[in-house]
């Protein structure tokens, strides 16, 4: 029988429908050296959909600790975009939600390096960080952030709830979407979220992965592509209900969930709106997502195709930003340093690593305007703006970027 085919959803138990696979996959923030290529850990990165509760997500996922732990390599302030997207997220919340209890506590699940925290910090709102991953924990502390050491559930949610009170606000960005035991993170918002208080999340969407082909999204840490129609049935099921939904431009399309407890908000009109688009876009029924494979599978070959080509006429390809994403793109379509010499990052604990995989060397970024590649494929396509402007010379003398979101092409 189909190990496929035994698949239950990990939030209602009923059977998934698999639609996409991308093969055997690495951790893709497992950036390594090479003494570490001979026990790499490989898992199958398929996804399934859920027809009951419409939930997207992974057949199978590492375990929590294999993807955040004391080494993590993705921090969360590494692009100008994102600290003034936090800035905004913050200001947000507290115009809307907390002007008037000025005593409010503020939690955040998988604060990271503390981007988002600092803000509440700084307009004097009680708060807690709750980050598993040691070393960017660490980095939050040394910004004066006080994070808990510890990953997010039922059982964090009542120690917080015992030591600091319940929380009048409890946010997440790109966080709720990687923690497979979703049922955990629901009853510890029961346990923690006091009356009339406000959960807000935002995730990478599903409506923008299937409408722009962004399969790059789907890796290890993303368990879920959630939607407004997944997010009301998990909402409803815990006694809350989305009370607002707005979408953001951040990580290539993200959607920004709002749920309170049930009754105790106006519901904006927004959410009745998006649910109804997203019945439309066919992303409520398992008939929406098969195409969306061959696609993948499209833009696999002429990608492959396109780099193939670009070695034959001995042009230098590199590639831009080693970002999470990157690792499904590389290993789904097996590139490897032969057509990609190198990928540049700002990160310092990725530069002198190879890639997850397909272990292609990271260098320090600066190491691209020295040595003029003809070509760099821009895996962080959804910072293109900001980078774009940081390395005006590469396009001056006739550096090309390739994209591969929505299709494969040169700009
Ligand atoms: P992001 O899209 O947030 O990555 P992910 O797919 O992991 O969510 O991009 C962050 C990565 O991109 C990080 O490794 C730093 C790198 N980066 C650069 O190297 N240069 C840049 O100018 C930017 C904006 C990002």
């Amino acid at each position: 029988m189909d190990k496929h085919n035994e698949y239950k959803c990990v939030f209602c138990n009923n059977k998934i429908v698999l639609f996409v696979s991308f093969g055997n996959q690495p951790i893709a923030n497992g950036f390594l050296t090479a003494d570490g290529f001979s026990k790499e850990y490989f898992f199958e990165l398929s996804v399934g959909f859920c027809p009951e509760c419409f939930l997207v997500q992974l057949l199978e996922q590492p375990t929590p600790e294999m993807m955040f732990n004391e080494s993590y390599a993705f921090f969360s302030g590494t692009s100008n975009s994102m600290i003034q997207h936090f800035q905004n997220f913050s200001d947000d919340i507290a115009t809307a939600y907390l002007t008037h209890k000025p005593n409010s506590f503020v939690v955040e699940i998988g604060s990271n390096d503390g981007i988002m925290l600092q803000n509440f910090k700084t307009q004097g709102f009680k708060h807690l960080g709750i980050e598993p991953s040691l070393n960017v924990a660490n980095v939050a502390r040394g910004r004066g952030i006080n994070v808990l050491n510890k990953f997010f559930n039922s059982s964090t949610a009542k120690e917080v709830k015992l030591e600091h009170g319940k929380a009048d606000a409890i946010l997440a960005a790109n966080v709720l979407c990687h923690i497979s035991d979703i049922r955990s993170v629901f009853e510890g918002f029961r346990e923690l979220l006091h009356d009339g208080g406000v959960i807000a999340f935002e995730d990478p969407y599903l409506g923008d992965v299937i409408q722009k082909n962004s399969y790059d999204q789907i890796y290890d840490e993303h368990m879920f592509l959630f939607s407004v129609n997944s997010v009301s049935k998990l909402a409803e099921s815990f006694g809350f209900e989305v009370i607002g939904a707005e979408h953001q431009m951040t990580h290539g399309g993200s959607m920004r969930y709002y749920l309170g407890i049930k009754g105790q908000h106006k519901v904006s009109d927004n959410v009745l709106r998006i649910m109804k688009a997203e019945k439309e876009l066919g992303i409520t029924e398992v008939g929406g997502f098969l195409k969306f494979s061959q696609n993948c599978e499209n833009s696999k070959r002429q990608l492959l195709d396109l780099l193939i080509k670009l070695k034959n006429e001995g042009k230098k390809v590199v590639g831009y930003a080693a970002t999470s994403k990157s690792t499904t793109v590389l290993n789904y379509c097996n590139i490897g340093p032969d057509l990609i010499s190198y990928i540049c990052d700002t990160t310092p604990i990725k530069q002198g690593k190879f890639s997850p995989g397909v272990h292609i060397p990271i260098v320090p970024y600066e190491q691209f305007s020295k040595d003029r590649p003809d070509f760099a494929v821009l895996f962080a396509w959804n910072h293109k703006d900001e980078i774009f402007k940081k390395e005006q010379q590469f396009m001056d003398r006739g550096g090309k970027w390739i994209f591969f979101v929505p299709e494969v092409h040169v700009g």
